[in-house]
């Protein structure tokens, strides 16, 4: 897969272009970086895994298995082809995890499907099975991405960087970012009380600074409540960052039988002067 996306790429140590050889990719300035095994490149060689594990992201491919975000998907797909109708667009999935949306959005149809995180684990899963979209692990503040070479931009849950983001975005090119509402679920929410360190999801930081940092061209909650196995929640209770430091295996989640999903989806071009007043670093939400 990474082969047919090789000239969008560039090396992130000086931006020059990549030429790939048999198992690898080379710049001008030999700049060498493998592609591994399972067809992923990993651009950040050093990087420490961080709280994002292995188990945390097969968690979350059982969720996405069950169907639980399958409304979001929906959503994401009618917004996709309303906002990037051309011919084989160009997406790219920022801090893509187990890289379900990647693939998921859009069935069917043609398009470049490309997703990064700085999880290495989470690389690693989402290369498996079939290649429908290529994979490298990235940090999203410094995206080896060409300037200019992305129609559709997806930030689902992860933090956000404007300015680097519309750098690769084509002018007319958007981003679809994602984040929880108080709402989201409120069900393991409620189990875990006061073991949370916060009691309710606070949005407005996350709404303001993309409106600061945007033009929101659309804003809408996706929220729904569903039906789940008691195996869906208990791979619920440990998919998510939000009962982080808490003893799961300590929750009796028998009783949770339905779950609330309760998302804002933002849709937006990166302002103008968000590209030229930011350094790196200071833009991550
Ligand atoms: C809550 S998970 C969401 C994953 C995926 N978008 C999903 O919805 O399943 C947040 C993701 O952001 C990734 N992440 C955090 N900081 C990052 C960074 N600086 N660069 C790239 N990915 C990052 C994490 O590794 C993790 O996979
Ligand atoms: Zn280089």
């Amino acid at each position: 897969m990474i082969e047919s996306i090789v000239s969008l790429l560039r090396c992130p140590l000086c931006g020059g272009a990549f030429s790939k050889t048999e198992n690898s990719l080379v710049c001008a300035r030999r700049h060498t970086y493998d592609i591994a095994r399972q067809g992923y490149v990993n651009f950040v060689p050093g990087q420490k895994e961080m709280f994002y594990r292995k188990e945390l992201f097969e968690h979350r491919a059982k969720v996405f298995e069950a169907g639980v975000f399958a409304p979001v998907v929906g959503r994401l797909t009618e917004a996709i082809d309303r906002y990037a109708p051309g011919e084989s667009p160009v997406l790219l999935d920022a801090g893509c995890g187990e890289g379900y949306y990647a693939k998921a959005v859009c069935p069917g149809r043609r398009m470049t499907r490309i997703g990064f995180d700085l999880s290495r684990d989470a690389v690693r899963l989402a290369a498996r099975g079939p290649k429908t979209a290529a994979f490298f692990a990235a940090d999203l503040k410094h995206i080896p991405m060409r300037d200019h070479t992305v129609d559709v931009l997806l930030d689902v849950f992860t933090p956000a960087s404007y300015a680097e983001f519309g750098r690769v975005l084509k002018t007319d090119g958007v981003v679809m970012k994602l984040a929880p509402r108080s709402g989201y679920l409120r069900q393991l929410r409620e189990l875990a009380g006061t073991q949370l360190r916060h009691a309710a999801y606070d949005d407005s930081d996350v709404e303001r600074y993309a409106h600061e940092k945007m033009d929101v061209l659309h804003q809408e909650a996706i929220t729904y409540t569903l039906d789940v196995s008691p195996e869906t929640a208990q791979h619920l209770a440990r998919m998510t960052p939000m009962l982080a430091g808490i003893d799961v295996d300590a929750l009796d989640l028998s009783g949770v039988s339905k779950i609330t999903i309760d998302e804002t989806l933002y849709i937006g071009r990166v302002k103008a002067q968000t590209m030229t007043t930011e350094t790196h670093g200071e833009d991550t939400r």
